[in-house]
């Protein structure tokens, strides 16, 4: 049985590639949950799981070098899946320090903890052992709004925020590892997903949370930023395909040519809100586009990413299954559907957040 560990799997993406990794491997795989449990990581993504066997979750921070060295001594560890990353651009602009702590240090100290429990003393590694670091498309930069660049696995890095900057060097540091040691990993680099469970600090998730409150939708700059969406599911089966069937050492961004300028989204949200609350539901009057308010705009903002996904196509044969117009609803639905998570996770700190975010803009 394939042992896996997962760091940051308490938060959105990595909690949904849990779920996923379950639906599709069942009993034949073993999974531990590294998670510190931040403000983005919620065990409550996960309770369904409680009492399954081949499912562990250790509360552990990814720069404790010993804690992480423990858990590679007391497990047989196939594949590492690295998720857990500070993960929200806003909060790296007021505060970098953190991001570089635990994105960089962090995946420092998980790579030397691998390498330790997988090298064989001629410096070669154990056979079947994993990598897998997640990262981002904002390494790449900012594209011009032609609608026909693209990045490309070849695209040199150009990170704008201290977010992407320090995920960027975490990709470097894994990059050093595989071109070092012949460090068994690799890097993919993926566009905005979106679906369950994501914190409401992200835009979709911050517009459903808001939009049914009656509170402004804030809409930085002109809105017309672009980002390039997938769904979760999607990502998870993508990031599965690549460490399964893709070549060890290389780079796959995943990406859907699913292009969308912020205010389309902000449209669909309100309309969709619209179309699914029912007609007695007293939420159903607070969702109007009066509710939009452009903001001052994010310091640095990268105006258009967009993934190119030839090469993941090509050498794995993923593509994603979800179309926007269903992933979106399918989406709005399980934020409907689970008001009791969206009231525990705005709870608290939230406000304090929301508050230092957005007065005055
Ligand atoms: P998230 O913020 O929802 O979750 C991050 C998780 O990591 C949380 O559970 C948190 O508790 C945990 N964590 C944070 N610091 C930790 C530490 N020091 N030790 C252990 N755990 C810690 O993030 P997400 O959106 O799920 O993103 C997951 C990964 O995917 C990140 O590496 C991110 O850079 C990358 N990514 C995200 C997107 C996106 O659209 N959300 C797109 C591409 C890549
Ligand atoms: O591209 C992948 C990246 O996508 C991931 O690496 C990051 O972890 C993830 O957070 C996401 O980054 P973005 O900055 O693109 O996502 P965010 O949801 O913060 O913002 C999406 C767009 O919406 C962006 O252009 C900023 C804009 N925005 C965001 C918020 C929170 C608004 O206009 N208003 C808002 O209130």
């Amino acid at each position: 049985m394939r042992t896996y560990l997962v760091t940051g799997g308490a938060g959105f993406i990595g909690s949904n590639y849990i779920h996923y990794m379950f639906r599709k491997y069942d009993n034949e795989i073993r999974i531990i949950n590294v998670d510190a449990l931040t403000y983005a990581g919620n065990l409550e993504n996960l309770k369904d799981l409680e009492g399954r066997e081949n499912y562990t979750f250790i509360k552990a921070d990814i720069t404790d070098k010993e804690a992480i060295e423990k858990i590679f001594a007391e497990n047989d560890i196939d594949r590492v899946v690295h998720f857990a990353a500070e993960s929200h651009v806003d909060r790296s602009i007021k505060n970098p320090e953190v991001f570089v702590h635990t994105n960089v240090i962090g995946t420092a100290c998980m790579l030397n903890a691998a390498k330790a429990a997988w090298e064989n003393p001629d410096g070669s590694f154990k056979e079947g052992k994993k990598f897998l670091h997640v990262s981002t498309d904002e390494v790449y930069g900012s594209l011009p709004d032609d609608g026909k660049s693209y990045f490309y696995e070849t695209t040199p890095y150009q990170p704008h925020s201290p977010y992407s900057a320090s995920k960027a060097g975490s990709d470097l540091l894994v990059k050093a590892y595989m071109d070092t040691y012949k460090f068994p990993a690799n890097i993919t680099n993926t566009s905005n997903n979106y679906g369950p469970y994501q914190f409401p600090e992200k835009l979709i998730p911050l517009l459903i949370n808001n939009a049914l409150a009656g509170k402004e939708l804030p809409v930085y700059g002109d809105g017309m930023n672009i980002r390039d969406w997938l769904y979760v599911d999607d990502h998870a089966k993508g990031i599965d395909m690549v460490q399964e069937q893709g070549k060890l050492f290389e780079t796959y961004n995943i990406g859907g040519h699913n292009e969308k300028r912020n205010i389309e989204i902000v449209n669909l949200v309100i309309d969709t809100l619209q179309e699914m609350l029912p007609d007695d539901d007293p939420r159903k009057k607070n969702v109007s586009k009066d509710l939009i308010k452009y903001v001052t705009d994010r310091k640095g903002h990268d105006r258009r990413y967009a993934i190119a996904p030839d090469k993941i196509k090509a050498e794995v044969g993923w593509e994603p299954e979800t179309k926007f117009a269903d992933g979106i609803k399918k989406t709005i639905r399980w934020y409907l559907d689970n008001q009791d998570w969206l009231k525990n996770v705005t709870s608290g700190d939230y406000q304090k957040y929301y508050d230092s975010m957005y007065e005055g803009r």
